[in-house]
């Protein structure tokens, strides 16, 4: 079985991420997204909500689960078994620091792949942090994130 794993802060998950696990699941056999625990960056939802949001949108596509991990990301893919991890590339300013860090992790698992895959056209553009930033001063998000994790994300900005 091929696993691939889909790791990032989704703080929260965007459209942009969502279209990647949609697409990555079509190729892979088991998908999971992988929530890192950063203690040294405190989000705007801790990540148990990050990982429930996640949830509440991905539990129709039956071969993707989210799960959070702490550590490296090749310890954690060593855990879970899978050789892959899925990168999304939105621009060219994307690519320094994903290509720096996939070659870190080639060289502490030489078994370990990234596949990148380009983000839609439509969503090149969307980031978690543009996306806060846009509902911090009261912008529209519909479009930007799943219509069902809207009120999650207003009324966490409320209780700010
Ligand atoms: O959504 P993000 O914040 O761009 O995701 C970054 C993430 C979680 C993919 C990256 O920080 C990561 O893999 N962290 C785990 C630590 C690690 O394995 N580092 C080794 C490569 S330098």
């Amino acid at each position: 079985m091929k696993t691939a794993v889909y790791p990032g802060s989704f703080d929260p998950i965007t459209n942009g991420h969502l279209d990647i696990i949609k697409r990555a699941s079509k190729v892979f056999d088991e998908v999971i997204v992988g929530v890192l625990i950063n203690p040294e960056k405190k989000g705007l939802f801790n990540v148990e909500e990050r990982v429930e949001l996640i949830n509440s949108v991905i539990k129709y596509i039956p071969n993707v689960k989210v799960e959070s991990f702490s550590g490296l990301l090749i310890n954690f893919m060593r855990q879970k078994d899978a050789k892959v991890i899925i990168k999304g590339l939105r621009a060219v300013s994307d690519f320094e620091y994903e290509f720096q860090m996939s070659l870190m992790n080639s060289k502490l698992d030489p078994n370990i792949e990234t596949v990148f895959m380009m983000a839609s056209s439509g969503n090149s553009f969307l980031s978690s942090s543009s996306v806060k930033q846009v509902a911090m001063f009261g912008g529209c998000i519909k479009g930007l994130v799943p219509d069902n994790i809207i009120p999650d994300i207003i009324s966490k900005i409320k209780s700010l």
